[in-house]
């Protein structure tokens, strides 16, 4: 799947400062190392499998899907790294300390800031024991090798606001519970929450539904999740959102599709929101059931519009940036293909949907 967020420079320093605000206290230095992988991988699946890195969490490749995302925007294009335990291109030879700092504070092994698009302003809130169990369990992810090629930014990475230090322990249950994985792990704000015209999310209007541009000029609706009866979830039972998250069937018998489809169906070993035991996925039930009601109908920019001619039009000069050669013929086919399926489908192709394809035409 390719995601590319409409995020603008300023729009994501406004977001790191609402979300420190919004996600607030707790306190504890960050202890080191020697976390259980077993645990790891469940924080992984109920933080919806970190798809954008690709199934094989090997990163953005040029060929496509089953690898990650790549970013592109204003502020330039931002490929998702290699985060398989391969020791030349992935992050085989980073430290736990290096990767705890990059998952929560956005440092990466050189001292560079990452660009935010990588949610580390969200999961800096994850706790010292959650995150120490998440880099215990990418240690065991098989290593892949895929040399990701550099990010190449309009300007320089956003330096990280002072936040709040991250904390020490998780609540274990109940309604903290539930917001700690609905609003940290899971990153349900990511694409269910609006954002203002400059690309933060519109806390004002928590969970009221949010729009994703996908590549193609397509853009994906995350539904209003608020507890408004017309126009988002009140009338869902607890009961129907715990199902919703670990079978993807909502109440109206209708399937989990799209992002929220691979979120909850995971990439990597199918590890994603399917995976939550059921007293999580009752606390984030709970939690939900708690948000206040916005009468709000998330709409997608017209297809087609500005940003699908946009998209095109910068696609050439990206690839050349990114790969140091124009596109050759088959870039140039794979591309046409994702962009008539999209038009025909209403969403880019799916991973399964590539696979397909490059069965069908022998490659
Ligand atoms: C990567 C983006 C993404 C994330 C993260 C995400 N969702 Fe979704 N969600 C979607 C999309 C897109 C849909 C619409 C799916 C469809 O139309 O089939 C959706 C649909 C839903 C629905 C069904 C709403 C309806 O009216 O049909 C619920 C409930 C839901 N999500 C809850 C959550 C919760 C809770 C979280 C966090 C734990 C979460 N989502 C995280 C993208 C996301």
């Amino acid at each position: 799947m390719h995601i590319r967020r409409l995020t603008l420079l300023a729009g994501v320093i406004i977001m790191l400062v609402a979300l420190a605000i919004l996600l607030g206290t707790a306190a504890s230095a960050a202890s080191g190392g020697a976390g259980d992988p077993v645990k790891g991988q469940y924080i992984f699946a109920a933080a919806g499998g970190c798809g954008c890195h690709g199934v094989n969490l090997a990163g953005y490749n040029p060929s496509g899907p089953p690898f990650g995302e790549i970013f592109t925007g204003p502020f330039g294009s931002v490929p998702a790294s290699n985060i398989t335990s391969d020791k030349d291109t992935g992050v085989g030879n980073w430290t736990d300390a290096q990767l705890m700092d990059a998952i929560r504070n956005g440092v990466d092994d050189g001292g560079h800031t990452l660009f935010p698009i990588m949610p580390y302003m969200t999961l800096h809130f994850m706790s010292d024991a959650d995150v120490a169990d998440l880099v215990a369990f990418l240690r065991t992810v098989p290593a892949v090798s895929n040399k990701v090629p550099e990010r190449q930014l309009n300007g320089s990475a956003p330096t990280v606001p002072p936040l709040p230090p991250s904390p020490a322990t998780a609540p274990a249950s109940g309604l903290a519970r539930g917001k700690y994985l609905a609003t940290v792990v899971g990153d349900c704000n990511a694409c269910h929450t609006p954002q203002t015209p400059q690309g933060a999310p519109d806390m004002s209007k928590m969970l009221a539904g949010g729009v994703v541009a996908r590549e193609g000029g397509t853009f994906e609706v995350g539904p209003n999740i608020t507890t408004d009866g017309p126009t988002g979830i009140g009338y869902w039972t607890g009961q129907d959102i715990v199902t919703y998250l670990k079978q993807g069937i909502g109440p109206n018998g209708r399937t989990a599709d799209g992002l929220m489809g691979e979120a909850v169906a995971g990439g990597f070993r199918r590890l994603g929101f399917n995976q939550l035991t059921d007293q999580d996925a009752v606390a984030i039930a709970a939690w939900l059931k708690t948000v206040p009601a916005v009468r709000n109908v998330p709409k997608a920019p017209p297809a087609g519009g500005p940003s699908a001619a946009g998209a095109d039009s910068a696609w050439a000069p990206q690839f050349q940036a990114l790969h140091g050669r124009p596109p050759a013929a088959q870039d140039i086919a794979d591309r046409e293909w994702s962009l008539a399926f999209a038009a025909a489908h209403g969403q880019p192709p799916s991973p399964a949907d590539w696979m397909a394809h490059w069965q069908q035409t022998g490659q």
